[in-house]
């Protein structure tokens, strides 16, 4: 395995971080910092928005290493590829789970975060206040399964 490779793991690797460590960032410092803030909704409007971008764009930069990881390291990407082998196999539930993902950032971001801070102001936002934390909470958890299959793809598996 080339220099690329290690390079594509890399980027990979810290895209990752960035997502997860915003994910995390958010609810345990943003949220309780700016819970007695005059300016608190516009705050978390501002922050919330800027966050939804990086994070989107991290998501497609992810989507993107992860083909480069598997070029790099010399796979043959084919249907084969992820069924034949426990790599690919690994790889095929990412792929499953990116998909996953990708639709319950897009409920979270755009249906019920957005409710949460329109409807802030009347006071009755407690369902879509809800619904946006529970939707936030299984991406991370998906998240953390995405960074150990990963794991466990780049080192052989266990099965
Ligand atoms: C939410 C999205 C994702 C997260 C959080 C994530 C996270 C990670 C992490 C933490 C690793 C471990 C690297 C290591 O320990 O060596 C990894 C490896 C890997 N990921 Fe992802 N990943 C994501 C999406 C994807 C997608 C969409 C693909 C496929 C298109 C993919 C393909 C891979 C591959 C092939 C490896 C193994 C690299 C190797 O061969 O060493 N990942 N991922």
């Amino acid at each position: 395995m080339g220099l690329a490779y290690f390079i594509s793991v890399f980027i990979h690797f810290m895209l990752a971080a960035f997502w997860i460590g915003g994910m995390l960032f958010l609810p345990l410092v943003i949220l309780p910092g700016l819970k007695q803030h005059p300016d608190r909704i516009r705050l978390l409007y501002v922050t919330g928005l800027k966050f939804r971008f990086y994070g989107w764009m991290a998501l497609g930069g992810l989507f993107i290493t992860g083909w480069t990881n598997m070029y790099f390291r010399g796979m043959d990407i084919s249907l084969q590829f992820f069924t034949n082998n426990t790599y690919g196999r690994w790889i095929g539930v990412k792929l499953l789970l990116f998909v996953l993902i990708l639709g319950m950032s897009a409920v979270h971001d755009f249906i019920f975060g957005n409710k949460a801070l329109e409807t802030f102001e009347q006071g009755n936002n407690d369902h879509f206040k809800k619904m946006a934390r529970w939707t936030g909470r299984l991406n991370l958890l998906l998240a953390f399964v995405m960074a150990f299959l990963g794991l466990l793809a780049s080192r052989g598996g266990v099965f």
